[in-house]
């Protein structure tokens, strides 16, 4: 068993093509100096308007700009047609995307997304050779109630729900708490890593040992680099989705050196 730590930023609606691009730049600079072996994956989702904008920042170091992959931060299940507004797995794949962040809580909330289109979602991403960053997470109101396991576990069951073993240990799972995002208050680390260890058991129920134990499950929910060695130095904790601290140079790559540097694979 073996999984490579993820840093992803999810910069949400935030940043115009040259801040974007000026961001980019500053972590291309950082990341020029490692190998992507010792790399983490490292993924950053823009705007759509500004995926070619980041693409355009020039490669120095000769690695192809394979260092940093690029995600969508939504898509549609149908390939084509008359839905304004949406954008599919091909068009996202085509800009080259090679992950898509489904599920968010924000999505959930602010668009009425339900687990059966984050479903749908998730196996129009992998038949699209994509790999889906499923989100998931309790209200503050759930955990007082007692029923964040089982609301997550919910979640998971149909997101995951008719998708092959073999997909399902290439997706990445993220548990995002909805009261830790953009709030300051990060999930205790051991906390995240109970749950996250929970989410991981309900992965192998549905799709065996193997799948659970490659699935990468991330926390997301204020991460800083003041959180991120003690959060990566936890058993079950692959990685982070980061919203914040993502959208400056500086801050994502103290969290990447960090990262690097307890040079974990769980
Ligand atoms: P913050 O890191 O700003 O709390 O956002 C987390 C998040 O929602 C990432 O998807």
């Amino acid at each position: 068993m073996s999984r490579k730590p993820i840093i992803a930023g999810n910069w949400k609606m935030n940043l115009l093509q040259s801040e974007a691009k000026s961001v980019f730049e500053g972590v291309k600079n950082f990341v020029k100096d490692y190998t992507a072996v010792e790399l983490p994956t490292i993924v950053i989702a823009p705007v759509f308007t500004s995926i070619s904008a980041v693409q355009s920042v020039e490669c120095t170091c000769g690695c192809g700009g394979k260092k940093i992959a690029i995600a969508g931060q939504n898509c549609h299940w149908e390939s084509s047609g008359a839905f304004t507004g949406e954008i599919s797995v091909e068009m996202l794949k085509d800009a080259g995307c090679d992950y898509v962040i489904i599920g968010h809580s924000e999505r959930r909330q602010y668009f009425s997304e339900t687990d059966e289109m984050i479903n749908k979602k998730a196996k129009a991403i992998l038949r699209g050779g994509l790999i889906p960053i499923v989100c998931c997470g309790e209200t503050l109101e759930q955990r007082e109630a007692g029923v964040t396991d089982s609301w997550i576990a919910g979640q998971i069951k149909n997101a995951l729900d008719g998708i092959s073993s073999e997909d399902i240990a290439k997706s990445v799972i993220a548990y995002e708490p909805i009261w830790a995002i953009g709030t300051g208050k990060t999930c205790d680390a051991d906390e995240a890593n109970r749950v996250i260890a929970m989410i991981r058991n309900v992965v192998k129920e549905i799709a065996g040992n193997e799948a659970g134990d490659a699935i990468r499950i991330l926390y997301g929910g204020s991460v800083k680099p003041s959180t991120i060695e003690e959060q990566m130095s936890k058993s079950d904790i692959d990685g982070a989705l980061i919203g914040g601290a993502s959208l400056k140079a500086e801050s994502l790559n103290e969290i990447i050196e960090k990262t690097m540097k307890l040079s974990l694979v769980h």
